[in-house]
């Protein structure tokens, strides 16, 4: 089966654009090992790993669904979800981790409401715990998209999470920043790169 008959049969019209997956698909074809840069590849045009791009990959790969859907669940670079609008990555490096990330976590999913690699309800924030973020002299150390938050306490972490939200609802047209989880006061972080 060509890639492109393989294409046309695994991706369902309505709702998932497949032109991307089809380049994708035809610059790996008839490549051995092409799963994982498939999948690295799909990830990075859709954020995540939508389910109709893993029927497509399967297809055409000829591999089991299963095979395809175990590779994406082990290893921790993939997501099978779309992230939220906004992403909060708290490291979780060495230098980090002494510092007291673990708290700094701990206070930002319990005011969020959600875990790590879990979005908001309102699709406002993703968290994911990760390694280093190359800021290890100003641990404990978080990002919220490229914005890098450093010398953090479990306090100050929850604040920039809540002070980035108001500024978004300001720009936004003013939109209801209380209607957020709450979140306490607590003084801020250092930011960076400001
Ligand atoms: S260990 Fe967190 S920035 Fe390096």
């Amino acid at each position: 089966m060509s890639v492109g008959q393989g294409v046309e049969n695994a991706v369902e019209a309505g709702g998932f654009d497949e032109a991307p997956l089809r380049d994708l698909l035809e610059t790996y074809r008839d490549q051995r090992g092409a799963l994982i840069p498939l999948l690295q590849g799909t990830q990075a045009v859709y954020g995540y790993l939508p389910e109709e791009a893993m029927h497509a990959i399967a297809k055409t790969l000829g591999e089991p669904l299963s095979q395809v859907f175990g590779v994406a669940t082990f290893y921790a670079q993939f997501r099978l979800v779309p992230r939220a609008k906004n992403v909060v990555r708290v490291c979780h490096g060495t230098a980090c981790h002494v510092s007291g990330a673990p708290l700094v976590s701990l206070e930002i999913e319990r005011n969020l409401g959600i875990g790590d690699g879990e979005n908001t309800e309102d699709m406002m924030f993703t968290i994911e715990n990760v390694a280093c973020l190359g800021a290890c002299g100003m641990a404990p150390v978080m990002m919220i998209n490229e914005r890098t938050y450093g010398k953090l306490s479990p306090d100050s972490a929850v604040k920039a999470v809540k002070d980035f939200r108001a500024k978004e609802a300001a720009e936004n047209g003013g939109g209801d920043a209380t209607a957020a989880p709450a979140i306490e006061d607590a003084d801020g972080g250092e930011a960076l790169d400001d």
